[in-house]
């Protein structure tokens, strides 16, 4: 997500400017900039790419003089990652510049207003709507120019913006992104986050929603939302720098499962309207849709197995044959998919080799093709013809988990928008499957509160050397990511099974102590599931099972259990695979691993 800076002090701000963005490059940017403030001018320089093209293209901030100023790095949301899209915005007089973390909901209807007005947009940004609004409100009086113009305003941010006519001063605002002041001496700071403070200051204040305070050299004050000074608490931060890039989580992945609900809610909320599925702009007609004869969901790795889910879902609503196939193998088998296929491509990162290769092939053969992706303006992003983005914000571990979830979430928004525009489903049980997709956030909260016993349990399992994933329909899709997260940080062996199948030869490898973890929240299946877990015990298997909360069989069946909340049973391998994720994060731990940089593996493998 977007990051933010602002100093103001005696020292040259654009040095500090880019460091303190260094600091902020772990959240994900692809874009940055920094506007300088001095003798009444403000001048700003943007760069598209690497922050080190910032710095180079500013001789590390030399060439913007001044002791005041602002930086942003961007992660594209509104518009491609270009030097036009970065911030900060300027208005058109130069008196105003910007930099924003959030998203303006309303932003479309403010620029046709100001557009109205005669102001002129240079950006396809939602940004942009502030620095005008600032400049069409301010007669001289600052905070009375941010308290107007941020009653316009709809959604979240965290705004940072220096003036030319107030020298030595910055205005940061917040609601609902973070931002947080920094407490100097002889100069104050604000940032998205400690990690760009710590190397100045460890006294911080944290703003809270609706607040917004005036920064100078030598003093902070703070506003609630009606103008009224407020006194902050000075708060000591206690972390190092690395600690605080991860949040205070040990481990880039810790911090990412936990992010979870907050991912899910970017991912679902804004396409839920009057509780109607908006896509974001991709039109499937109903008449497009009965001409889909097939759809094949095409990925690698983690989405792979996303895409393994969403066709369990999507072919129980749509009654639309729906296959899963790993991208390396569909690019190179010469498929049968033609103008009557509809070709879903997944990718967290969108620059995956094999998947974009495979997308390139359906296109040739004159698919239709929709991206499910993470990034925005990457590859797959920009190859495939419609595009639902996950809005899951940058993704640092190695091992997917966020990633993994938003994309489970967005294949199951799409499945029953294209199930109630083919009338494959009525109205109620469209409200429900909305509801329960609504209620995934919490959900998925929920998730991660009723295991707190998990790391416990991989204190327990942690020395297995071979163990088994089992499950049946859904449970079994869940099984398939469950156990690639345990092999790639824990490097223990794993394999997914499904449940039915094992007594068709694999069960010869159970043996006394061998660890089972077996899926059975899919609870249309899980006496069937007990049969299998009795199967195994009758082997000298431990068993792991995961089932819904207030299962009260599982007890006298398995050895442990771990819980996923009630849902929808289309929706399970959401949150059954939370309490999964924890488990392998804590085996890893357990091991020594490096969590978030396993061996031999990359975030992006843009090679084949
Ligand atoms: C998942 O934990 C792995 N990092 C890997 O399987 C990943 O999902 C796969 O390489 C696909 O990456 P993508 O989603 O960026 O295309």
């Amino acid at each position: 997500m977007c990051g933010i800076v602002g100093f103001t002090g005696s020292q040259d701000a654009g040095p500090l400017l880019l460091e303190g963005l260094k600091r902020l490059e772990y959240r994900g940017y692809d874009s940055a900039g920094i506007a300088v403030q001095s003798g009444g001018v403000i001048r700003a320089a943007k760069a598209s790419g690497h922050l080190r093209n910032l710095c180079e293209q500013t001789h590390d901030g030399a060439d913007l003089p001044g002791v005041c100023g602002i930086g942003h790095t961007r992660w594209a949301t509104h518009g491609a990652p270009t030097v036009t899209n970065a911030h900060p915005h300027l208005s058109d007089d130069g008196v105003f510049a910007v930099v924003h973390n959030g998203i303006i909901e309303n932003y479309a209807e403010l620029r046709e207003e100001l557009q109205g007005r005669g102001f002129v947009f240079h950006s396809e940004t939602d940004t942009e709507v502030v620095v005008h609004l600032l400049d069409c409100y301010y007669k001289g009086d600052l905070k009375a120019a941010v308290m107007k113009t941020v009653s316009r305003l709809n959604g979240s941010y965290a705004l940072g913006v220096v003036c030319a006519d107030h020298p030595g001063e910055l205005i940061a605002v917040k609601s609902a992104s973070p931002l947080i002041l920094g407490v100097g001496v002889g100069e104050s700071f604000f940032a998205s986050d400690v990690t760009a403070l710590v190397g100045h200051t460890r006294n911080v204040i944290y703003l809270e929603d609706g607040e917004f305070a005036s920064l100078t050299p030598d003093r902070i004050t703070v506003f609630d939302c009606a103008g009224r000074e407020i006194n902050k608490t000075i708060s000591r931060v206690v972390w190092d720098v690395e600690a605080a890039e991860k949040g205070g989580y040990e481990h880039f992945m810790l911090k990412e499962i936990m992010e979870q609900p907050r991912a899910l809610k970017a991912a679902i909320e804004p396409r839920i309207k009057d509780g109607r599925i908006v896509l974001d702009g991709v039109e499937l007609t109903a008449e497009q849709l009965r001409n889909i004869r097939r759809v094949v969901i095409t990925a690698c790795g983690s989405a792979y197995h996303a895409g393994c889910v969403g066709r369990y879902i999507m072919e129980e609503l749509c009654r639309i044959p729906v296959e899963a196939e790993v991208a390396s193998e569909l690019r190179y088998r010469n498929p049968l998919i033609g103008q009557d296929t509809l070709v879903i491509v997944i990718s967290q990162s969108g620059e995956t080799a094999d998947t974009i290769a495979a997308l390139k092939e359906c296109k040739a053969r004159g698919a239709r093709t929709l991206a499910i992706v993470n990034v925005v303006g990457s590859t797959v992003a920009k190859l495939a013809d419609d595009v639902l983005y996950t809005w899951a914000g940058p993704e640092i571990a190695v091992a997917t988990t966020k990633g993994y979830t938003t994309q489970v979430a967005v294949l199951s928004l799409l499945s029953v928008y294209m199930a109630r525009k083919l009338e494959r489903i009525g109205e109620e049980r469209f409200g429900e499957l909305v509801k329960g997709i609504c209620s995934l956030p919490e959900r998925c909260q929920r998730a991660i509160d009723l295991n707190t016993h998990v790391g416990y349990l991989a204190k327990r399992y942690h020395n297995n050397s071979s163990l088994f994933f089992i499950g049946r329909n859904l449970d079994y899709a869940a099984c398939l990511e469950a156990s690639l997260k345990l092999k790639e940080i824990s490097y223990i062996h794993s394999e997914a099974y499904a449940a039915g199948e094992l007594k068709h030869g694999t069960i010869a490898l159970i043996d006394e102590g061998r660890l089972v973890v077996a899926l059975c929240c899919y609870e249309a299946l899980f006496d069937k599931l007990v049969s299998n877990i009795k199967e195994v015990k009758a082997r000298g298997a431990k068993v792991l099972a995961v089932a819904q909360e207030g299962n009260r069989h599982i007890f006298a069946e398995a050895d442990d259990v771990l819980f996923a909340p009630a849902i929808d049973p289309l929706l399970v391998p959401i949150t059954e695979i939370v309490p999964l994720q924890l488990f392998a994060y804590y085996v890893a731990k357990e091991n020594g691993c490096d969590i978030d940089k396993p061996k031999n593996l990359a975030k992006s493998v843009t090679v084949e």
